[in-house]
């Protein structure tokens, strides 16, 4: 689109429950596609409370069964450098909500460490490994996203140093607010996508939709809006309360 927007789909559902199933049904065709034509899918998940219940349904039938696990790769957006079963870790959730419930090897699953001391060291070593997964720059299938009430997607803060990165697919950053530090995927591999998917519910997250869907094009601001792969779309799964200030 003209205003530097790639193209995208908005589906806005009633309930945040039928967000989270679109987005599993979603999710399962894409994965199943990738296999099918290049013989592996490669998803990052993301962080945060929202994705739960998408995880938990694509650990159920139907969707269980229309992925081939043992095909499909699993990386992070995001983490926060926390032990990986702290009730803060992104890959705790998941690992509750979906990967101890469907068989995929224990090898395919590509958890960011969290918990290492030295957090750019574990951003070198995830690089590797997701470049050796994905290629370089790392394109994978299926990117979920969640936003953060002040625009933020996966850990590009507002403001932040990373949203200008453009050579390091993995990043490790400070966040302003609680002065903890983070690894995150960057610009280049968000928009290297062949699908990003945000997956958006509550009242909470109405403005910040508002802003990135219909405001000013301002990443450093806005930084959910640099989500835009030139080769890949954007699809805006929400729920009526997240998107009740949308055009
Ligand atoms: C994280 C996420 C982050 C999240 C948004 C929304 O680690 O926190 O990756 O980008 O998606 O903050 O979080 P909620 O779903 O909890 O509202």
């Amino acid at each position: 689109m003209a205003d530097g927007r790639a193209s995208r789909k908005i589906i806005i559902c009633p309930h945040a429950e039928q967000a989270a199933d679109m987005g599993a049904r979603r999710i399962a065709v894409l994965l199943a596609t990738a296999v099918a034509a290049r013989g592996r899918g490669h998803i990052a998940l993301a962080g945060g409370r929202t994705p739960e219940a998408l995880y938990r349904l694509l650990a159920d039938a139907p969707y269980r069964d229309q992925i081939p696990w043992d095909s499909v790769e699993i990386f992070w957006g995001d983490e926060r450098c926390v032990p990986p079963d702290h009730a803060e870790s992104n890959y705790r959730m998941a690992h509750e909500a979906l990967l101890t419930r469907v068989p995929i090897p224990p090898g395919n699953v590509h958890r960011m460490a969290g918990e290492a001391e030295d957090p750019a060291g574990a951003a070198d070593d995830y690089e590797r490994a997701l470049h050796q997964a994905c290629g370089r720059p790392p394109r994978l299938d299926v990117c979920l996203l969640g936003l953060g009430p002040d625009a933020h997607t996966a850990s590009l803060f507002p403001g932040s140093p990373v949203l200008e990165e453009r050579q390091r697919s993995v990043a490790a950053v400070r966040t302003e607010k609680s002065h903890t530090w983070r690894l995150t995927l960057t610009p280049p591999v968000l928009n290297a996508a062949r699908y990003a998917i945000f997956l958006v519910c509550g009242a909470d997250k109405a403005e910040a939709l508002r802003v990135v869907l219909d405001g000013p094009v301002e990443p450093g601001r806005y930084p959910a809006q640099i989500v835009h792969p030139p080769e890949g779309r954007v699809e805006w799964l929400l729920d009526r309360e997240a998107a009740r200030l949308l055009k």
